[in-house]
């Protein structure tokens, strides 16, 4: 089709794509009228469904004793593994090693055992502590460390990413040093907690709503664990109050209790943990033990990296095989390691099972690499901005553009954008005005960092890289707009939204936005991996094209022209010298029998991922941000705070600036917050004892930096052929975060002038920040 064709080259396009946009909800979020889960009216004669759980760490169930919860007060149920018709499996990876419910016994202190169905939430909740269980219990290991020592199993295979040879150049190196760095892992601490809600219908039939990334995979865990058909289950979900990763797999439990439960008593059951359940029974980020082994000359270069990247992965494998992979996807950050051997360690530990969150492991591998910047940086006496230049990926012309997987990095654009970022964050005359206040100011230290991001778009597992749309047009030109992917307020409907009103010409407030259902579009993918926009805007996209040619064809037809004379604009449609409405087309196009219902496809191309040889191209594309962070540390308590944060961050063309600098914002504060103030942390006995907001702290609207100045590279476009040239920018931007941690690093540095790189684990707390300021001194 010739006509009016809007490709992805075209650079022209007016109208609804590449212009700020607010959340198509935004006013709905902010006046308490958008509707969650919870927000849905109850049937008369719902029950509320509770977790009952363990109590310790490791253990045989020796005797389960629930008569107390079933003679509690309004308790109707309980819901052990016995009550499981189907299979007592939610492993998201096809793994069987997550039950519903354990039979014989508990992996992690906080590991759900039972349900309790009662008439109200509170009854059910009160119900379930009565439970009388007796354990025998078996030791345990509850770190990366300890499980390796106690030779603990994988909980999954490893991965080896190799190339050249890194034992040669190690021993020959000008300078080599070894390190090891903990990084902490991290609670979603979604707005919204997990929450499903179950109503049964006729024959094996059940409706779920629930707070699902992933609709697809709640429902066909709910069919597996009922043992009925995956046609039986509906999941919807309208939006979430957040994800983050935590809904990706962590639904599954809740989606299932619910069902059975409804199937069961042929009652509508909702289950919703509150807020220290739903932090101690639900995954988190996989905290890393990471040890490297670096070779490098005397302008530290690199020549070699060996690094060993150990995780706690919790009890169950989970999502944990993709995301250790992800971290040595990343352990390169944006560096040329001539000769690397990366390994990956996916450790079982007694924890809960760990899971997706923002970056997917990326962020752990990032930090790595950093550190191994910063240290050489150190023993060579420079600063670490230089070190982090000679060692940038070049490209083919230079032969330095090929990663530990033999993708090839074709788009490198980080020179130019650090340049940018570093003359306009003025970043070399703030470094030496801070050594200067340093070496002068005895107790408030100051330190700056500017750091990179490259990180790879698209899911590692190379089938999850499709997605399906479904359009109506209604004989009234309104448009129903419905695809796979989820919002959780990353702005992905508003942006598909805008997506097809650019492909029809029509107003925006044209299109109805829907809520996700796996009835519309079957076998979605999680709505993660940044790939929303993506993948659903192309299937969008793909949705309204095959429309807009059969409207054409029969406006070609009915108005007697070539289709070529027919083109979209605003709101009309031009017909040769003539034009109509868009509203009269559709009106006319459904009398002549029209259809005017079409299902859109995408899937990625060029990516291929060979898993057990290490090689492939496993991403469709990179994206690329730095940021540059200025920090005040007080070297007597150390608390600190952020001067001042600039950002420069790679989102191809946008489709919405305002809503990419909303996700680049939120990501680096989310980032920071991870890397800084909060922590994760369990006693002896594998209880975790930061399990509410009064113990763990995210990042408040006060520890925003003082300057924020955000900007995105408006230059770039995506040199594949993405959906308008757009690039991905849910989770890349979070590991801009890291330029808050360098930039304490070297405020704790300047305590013994530089000389060496501070022993600085993540998240570097005022308590962690004040250790290595003792240590350094006393070394001194
Ligand atoms: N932004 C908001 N507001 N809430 C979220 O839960 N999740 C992040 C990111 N941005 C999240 C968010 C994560 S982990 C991912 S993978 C992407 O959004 C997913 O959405 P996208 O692929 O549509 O960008
Ligand atoms: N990213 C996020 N989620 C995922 C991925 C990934 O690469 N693979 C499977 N789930
Ligand atoms: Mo995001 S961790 O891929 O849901």
């Amino acid at each position: 089709m010739k006509h009016d064709v809007i490709t992805d080259t075209d650079q022209t396009i007016s109208g609804a794509v590449h212009v700020d946009r607010r959340h198509d909800s935004a006013e709905k979020h902010v006046t308490g009228r958008a509707d969650y889960c919870d927000d849905i009216a109850e049937p008369y004669g719902t029950l509320h469904a509770y977790l009952g759980v363990s109590t310790v760490a490791h253990g045989l169930l020796k005797n389960v004793d629930l008569s107390d919860v079933l003679t509690a007060p309004g308790v109707v149920g309980v819901l052990t593994a016995d009550d499981i018709p189907g299979h007592n499996d939610i492993s998201p990876t096809g793994q069987k090693d997550e039950p519903v419910f354990p039979t014989e016994k508990t992996e992690f202190h906080g590991q759900p055992l039972f349900a309790v169905v009662a008439e109200s939430r509170d009854a059910a909740r009160r119900a379930a502590e009565l439970a009388r269980i007796d354990y025998d219990v078996l030791p345990h290991a509850l770190d990366p460390v300890s499980a390796q020592e106690a030779d603990y199993p994988f909980v999954t295979a490893p991965l080896k990413l190799e190339r050249g040879e890194t034992a040669p150049a190690l021993e020959a190196a000008d300078n080599r040093l070894k390190g090891r760095m903990q990084i902490g892992g991290q609670d979603h601490m979604y707005l919204e907690g997990h929450i499903a809600f179950a109503l049964p219908g006729e024959d094996d039939d059940v409706v779920v709503h629930c707070s699902t990334q992933h609709p697809s995979e709640a429902q066909h865990m709910v069919a597996h664990v009922l043992g009925v058909p995956s046609n039986a289950v509906t999941v919807n979900v309208r939006r979430m109050g957040g994800g983050f990763g935590g809904k990706e797999s962590q639904m599954n439990l809740f989606a299932a209790v619910a069902a059975v439960a409804a199937k069961k008593w042929n009652r509508p059951v909702k289950i919703r943990p509150d807020r220290d359940q739903d932090m101690t029974a639900t995954g988190k980020r996989h905290d890393f033990v990471v040890d490297y082994d670096v070779a490098f000359d005397n302008d530290g270069r690199i020549q070699a990296v060996e690094g060993n990247f150990a995780a706690r992965c919790g009890y169950s494998s989970d999502l944990s095989g993709p995301v250790t992979d992800r971290a040595l996807f990343h352990a390169d950050n944006a560096y040329y390691y001539p000769n690397v051997l990366l390994r990956s360690r996916p450790m079982k530990t007694n924890t809960v099972s760990n899971t997706a969150f923002r970056g997917f492991g990326g962020p752990q591998g990032v930090v790595a690499a950093e550190r191994m910047i910063e240290e050489i940086a150190y023993a060579l006496g420079k600063d670490p901005l230089e070190i982090r230049k000679v060692n940038f990926y070049g490209d083919k012309t230079d032969g330095r553009n090929l990663t530990p997987y033999h993708q090839e990095v074709e788009d490198n654009i980080l020179p130019r954008l650090i340049k940018e970022l570093e003359e306009n964050s003025d970043y070399q005359a703030r470094r030496q005005a801070i050594l200067e206040h340093n070496a002068k100011s005895r107790i408030i230290r100051k330190g700056i960092a500017l750091t990179p991001v490259k990180f790879g778009i698209s899911f590692t597992a190379t089938w999850y890289n499709q997605a399906g749309a479904l359009i109506h047009i209604y004989n009234d030109g309104s448009i129903h707009l419905n695809h796979g992917g989820t919002e959780m307020g990353q702005g992905l409907n508003t942006k598909v939204a805008q997506v097809v009103a650019d492909a029809f010409q029509v107003d925006f407030e044209r299109i109805k936005i829907t809520k996700t259902t796996t009835e519309k579009v079957p076998n979605t993918s999680a709505t993660a991996a940044s790939s929303g926009t993506d993948l659903n805007g192309m299937a969008a996209l793909n949705a309204a094209e095959q429309l807009r040619e059969r409207l054409v064809a029969f406006a070609a037809e009915h108005w007697n022209t070539e289709p070529e004379t027919i083109s979209f604009r605003n709101n009309m449609v031009q017909i040769g010298k003539d034009a109509v409405s868009f509203n009269d087309l559709v009106r006319q196009a459904y009398l002549a029998r029209v259809h005017l219902s079409a299902a859109g496809f995408y899937k990625t191309p060029k990516i291929h991922w060979d898993r057990a040889a290490g090689r492939g191209r496993p991403f469709y594309y990179y994206a690329y941000g730095a940021s540059c962070s200025e920090v005040s540390v007080d070297t007597l308590t150390g608390e600190y705070r952020v001067e001042r944060t600039d950002i420069l961050h790679d989102v191809g063309r946008s489709l919405n600036p305002v809503l990419d600098k909303g996700q680049v914002e939120g990501a680096f504060i989310q980032g920071m917050g991870w890397l800084t103030t909060e922590e994760l942390w369990w006693d002896n006995a594998g209880r975790l004892r930061t399990h509410a907001p009064s113990t763990y702290k995210i990042p408040l609207a006060s520890d925003r930096p003082r300057e924020f100045n955000v900007s995105l590279a408006e230059w770039s476009v995506n040199k594949e052929r993405t959906i308008k040239r757009s690039k991905a920018v849910g989770e890349p931007p979070f590991m801009l975060g890291i330029s808050v941690f360098e930039a304490l690093s070297m405020a704790v540095a300047s305590v013994a002038d530089y000389r060496e790189c501070p022993r600085l684990d993540a998240p570097a707390t005022p308590e962690r920040v004040l250790l290595a300021i003792e240590r350094l001194r006393n070394s001194g």
